[in-house]
């Protein structure tokens, strides 16, 4: 208990899924929450059943004027942000052959253009007291698809962009450090829904969970708990790294 106790964190997609496991997780360690999300019904429900020292914000991360706002209202009422989760994505699934442009674009515009754009408002804030910068890649930044183009492409462009923003914070001494998260297959609704979605459950299920050489996939709390120390003072010699928990997909 206690292991981010008052830590002021802002997590972006918290609605549902890793994001919802990891608010969990982090208020259970004493934490201060700011969730967002572009679903605000949902979202405000979810803080709602979290309850606690919680508030929602309803947020599209592609905005860059959204997020200008949503720093000020931080600074305005915290005083001070000591983490920022930046979680919030889509997979866009496809090949070459079958996705469009648009649709590419919009990948790369909710996965890895919303990281620039966070950081970028953040950091102002979060160099004054120093703090830890988590940004969700995915195994799929190293395992690619024939039919995860935009997404595989966009993941993989993560890592990269924190150790580059690391590198940036290490120059500047402001104690920001920056770390990526590569989950493999985890078991939320969304993917329980896309293994729903197609025509033999049974099989794809099968087939997602033998994607990890342990068998089977990942459960939320698998990454909740990364979240937890990354968030925390235990990890204050991390920065730039890319931790994988993936049960081995991406060996
Ligand atoms: N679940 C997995 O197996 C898995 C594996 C590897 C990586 N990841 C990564 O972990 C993170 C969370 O995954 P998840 O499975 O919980 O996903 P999810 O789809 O269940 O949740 C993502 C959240 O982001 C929100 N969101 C989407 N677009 C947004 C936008 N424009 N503005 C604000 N919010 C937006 C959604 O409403 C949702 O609440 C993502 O970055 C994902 O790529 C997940």
């Amino acid at each position: 208990m206690g292991r981010v106790q008052d830590k002021i964190i802002l997590l972006t997609g918290g609605a549902m899924g890793l994001g919802k496991a990891g608010a969990k997780r982090l208020l259970s360690e004493g934490a201060k929450l700011v969730i967002t999300d572009h679903e605000a019904d949902v979202g405000r429900k979810t803080a709602e059943e979290l309850g606690g020292p919680v508030e929602f914000l309803e947020q599209d991360v592609t905005d860059p004027d959204r997020w200008s706002e949503v720093m000020d209202h931080i600074e305005k009422k915290y005083g001070r942000l000591d983490v920022l989760i930046n979680n919030a994505a889509v997979t866009v699934f496809g090949s070459i052959a079958d996705v469009s442009y648009q649709d590419f674009r919009r990948c790369y515009q909710v996965d890895v253009d919303s990281i620039f754009l966070g950081c970028k408002a953040a950091l102002p804030l979060m160099a004054k007291t120093g703090g830890s910068i988590i940004n969700l890649s995915s195994a799929a930044a190293i395992n690619a698809s024939a039919d995860l183009v935009a997404y595989n492409s966009a993941k993989a462009a993560i890592p990269m962009l924190t150790k580059s923003i690391a590198l940036h914070c290490a120059r500047d001494k402001n104690g920001v450090r920056v770390n990526a998260v590569l989950p493999g297959t985890i078991m939320t609704p969304n993917v329980r829904s896309v293994i729903d979605g197609t025509p033999d459950p049974a099989t794809t299920e099968q087939q997602f969970a033998l994607a990890q050489p342990v068998g089977h996939m990942g459960e939320p709390d698998d990454i909740a708990h990364l979240l937890v120390y990354l968030a925390s003072d235990e990890s204050k010699f991390a920065t730039g790294a890319a931790f994988a928990v993936d049960g081995g997909l991406s060996i």
